[in-house]
C-alpha cells in the first residue's frame, strides 16, 4: 500500500478535541512554551493565560520542582501494575490528599481524568447501595447545564445539550434537576447570588416522581464551570444536602474545576460549608502536568464494600494507570508547591480585586451579566441574531491576537487565571478585555 507522507508540520492528521477543526487549521493557534502565567505562541508572542490552561495549571506553568519530580520518577520506577500491586508513593499521596477535603472523606480512588473520576463515583454510588441490600437505588440525578466530562456515565448526568445530542439515548434511569442560572433576578451579582436557594427543591419534585427508594445519587458541580460559571445561590447547596439526607440519596460534588484552590479554599465543599458523600477531582491535582484524577469517598461508603472473600477485589473497577507513579510524583510535588506558597487559599485573598476588575467592565456593549467567585469569572454576552456563539468566539480570537487567552462557551467568556496571578496581571486581563469587548460588534 502506498504510504502518504504528510509534511511533519501538517495540521491535517490530528482530529482536535472540542475544537472547531476547520477554523483552527485555517488559522492555527499553537502554543510552544510556557512559564508562570504566560504562554509563548508559535509566532513568538507572549500570551497571558487567563484560563490556567483548561482550569488546571493552578500553580502556574512549567514549575521546575514538578518537572524534576516527574523526570526522577520516570527513571526510578516508571510503572507499577495498578491491580493487586502497589508502590509506596501512591499510599503516601492518598494519605496526604485526604487532608485537603472535609473530615470523613478519608478514602481516595485514583483515575486519570475528570471524566473517569465522575464515572467512578457514579459506579461507587450504585455498588454502595447494592452492597447494603438497597439494589433498587439505581437512578442517577444530574442538573441541567452541568458538565461532568464526556464518558457515558458523566455525559448522561450532564446537562449541556450540545455535548449530549449526538449520543442519545445515553444511560437509562437518569433525570435532571433545574439549573440555577437566573439573570432576571441575579444579573451582575458579586459572589453568591441572593436568589435561587429554592431551586434545590426541584430534587423533591424528582423524589415525588420516581420515589426516593429508586434514587442512588445526585451529582452537581458546587460551582458549575464549563457551562459558563454558575455560582450557587446562597443557601442552595445546604438545601440540596438536607434533601439528600432526608431521602438517603448520596450527594456527589464534582470538583474537577473547583478542587485545589480555585474558589479560595482547598475544595469548594469547605468554602461553602457543605460536605458531600463523594468528591471528584482531577486537573489541579498535578497542576495539569500529568493526567490524573481522584474520587474522595466517605468512610461508610468505602467500608460497605469491605465484605466477601478476602482474596476477591471488593470493587470491580480500576484503570491500568490508576495511581501511575509519574502522576503520583507530579501530584506530590504539586501539593508541596500549593502548601509552601499558600496557593489553595490565595484566591480568597485576591477575589475582591478580581471582582472589582471584572465588574468594572459593566456597561460595555453587549454584556448582559458579569459574575465571579474565588478566582473564577464570567462575562455573558447577548447573542448576535442568527449567529449563536459567534460574538463570544470573536472575542476569544481578538483576545488571543492581543495576547490574552480566554475561554468561551456559548455566549459566555469564562476566566480562571493561575492562582499565582499578581494584581497587576489582573489589571492587564481587565484592560485587554475592555479593549476587545469595546471593539466587538
Ligand atoms: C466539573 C467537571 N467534571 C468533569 C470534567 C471532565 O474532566 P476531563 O476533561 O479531565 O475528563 C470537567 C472538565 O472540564 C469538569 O469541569
Amino acid at each position: 500500500m502506498a504510504r502518504r507522507n504528510p509534511p511533519s508540520n501538517s495540521l491535517e492528521a490530528y482530529w482536535m478535541p472540542f475544537t472547531a477543526n476547520r477554523q483552527f487549521k485555517a488559522d492555527p493557534r499553537l502554543l510552544v512554551s510556557a512559564d508562570g502565567v504566560h504562554y509563548t505562541s508559535h509566532d513568538g508572542r507572549r500570551i497571558l493565560d487567563g484560563t490556567a490552561g483548561l482550569w488546571c495549571v493552578n500553580a502556574g506553568h512549567s514549575r521546575p520542582q514538578i518537572a524534576e519530580a516527574i523526570a526522577a520518577q520516570a527513571r526510578e520506577l516508571d510503572y507499577a501494575p495498578a491491580f493487586q500491586m502497589g508502590h509506596p508513593k501512591v499510599f503516601e499521596l492518598a494519605n496526604r490528599l485526604v487532608n485537603y477535603v472535609p473530615a470523613g472523606l478519608d478514602h481516595v480512588f485514583f483515575t486519570n481524568s475528570g471524566s473517569e473520576s465522575v464515572d467512578t463515583a457514579l459506579k461507587i454510588a450504585l455498588a454502595y447501595h447494592r452492597a447494603r441490600g438497597d439494589a433498587a437505588r439505581t437512578r442517577l440525578i444530574g442538573r441541567e447545564r452541568a458538565y461532568h466530562g464526556v464518558n457515558f456515565g458523566g455525559l448522561s448526568v450532564s446537562g449541556i445539550a450540545a455535548s449530549r445530542k449526538q449520543y442519545t439515548p445515553l444511560l437509562p434511569g437518569v433525570d435532571h434537576i433545574r439549573h440555577t442560572h437566573d439573570l432576571a433576578k441575579n444579573a451582575f451579582a458579586r459572589f453568591q447570588p441572593e436568589h435561587g436557594a429554592e431551586l434545590a427543591d426541584d430534587l423533591e419534585r424528582l423524589v415525588a416522581l420516581h420515589d426516593a427508594s429508586t434514587i442512588a445519587a445526585v451529582i452537581v458541580e458546587p460551582m458549575a464551570g464549563s457551562t459558563g460559571v454558575l455560582v450557587p445561590p446562597k443557601g442552595y447547596l445546604e438545601r440540596l444536602r438536607a434533601i439528600c439526607d432526608r431521602h438517603g440519596i448520596l450527594l456527589i460534588f464534582d470538583e474537577v474545576i473547583t478542587g485545589f484552590g480555585r474558589l479560595g479554599a482547598p475544595f469548594a465543599a469547605e468554602r461553602f460549608g457543605v460536605t458531600p458523600d463523594m468528591i471528584t477531582a482531577a486537573k489541579g491535582i498535578t497542576n495539569g502536568t500529568v493526567p490524573m484524577g481522584a474520587v474522595f469517598v466517605r468512610k461508610e461508603i468505602h467500608d460497605a464494600f469491605m465484605t466477601g472473600p478476602e482474596h476477591v477485589p471488593e470493587f470491580a473497577h480500576g484503570y491500568t494507570y490508576s495511581g501511575h507513579p509519574v502522576a503520583v510524583a507530579a501530584a506530590l510535588a504539586t501539593l508541596d508547591i500549593y502548601d509552601d506558597e499558600g496557593l489553595l487559599t490565595r484566591a480568597k485573598e485576591l477575589e475582591n480585586d478580581w471582582a472589582d476588575a471584572l465588574h468594572s467592565l459593566k456597561g460595555l456593549p453587549n454584556i448582559v451579566d458579569i459574575r465571579n467567585f474565588g478566582l473564577v469569572g464570567a462575562i455573558e454576552l447577548a447573542p448576535r441574531a442568527g449567529e449563536p456563539g459567534k460574538r463570544a468566539f470573536e472575542a476569544f480570537l481578538a483576545a488571543y491576537e492581543r495576547g490574552l487567552l480566554i475561554r468561551v462557551t456559548g455566549e459566555i467568556i469564562a476566566l480562571s487565571p493561575p492562582l499565582i496571578v499578581e494584581k497587576n496581571q489582573i489589571g492587564e486581563i481587565r484592560d485587554h478585555l475592555r479593549t476587545v469587548l469595546s471593539a466587538l460588534s
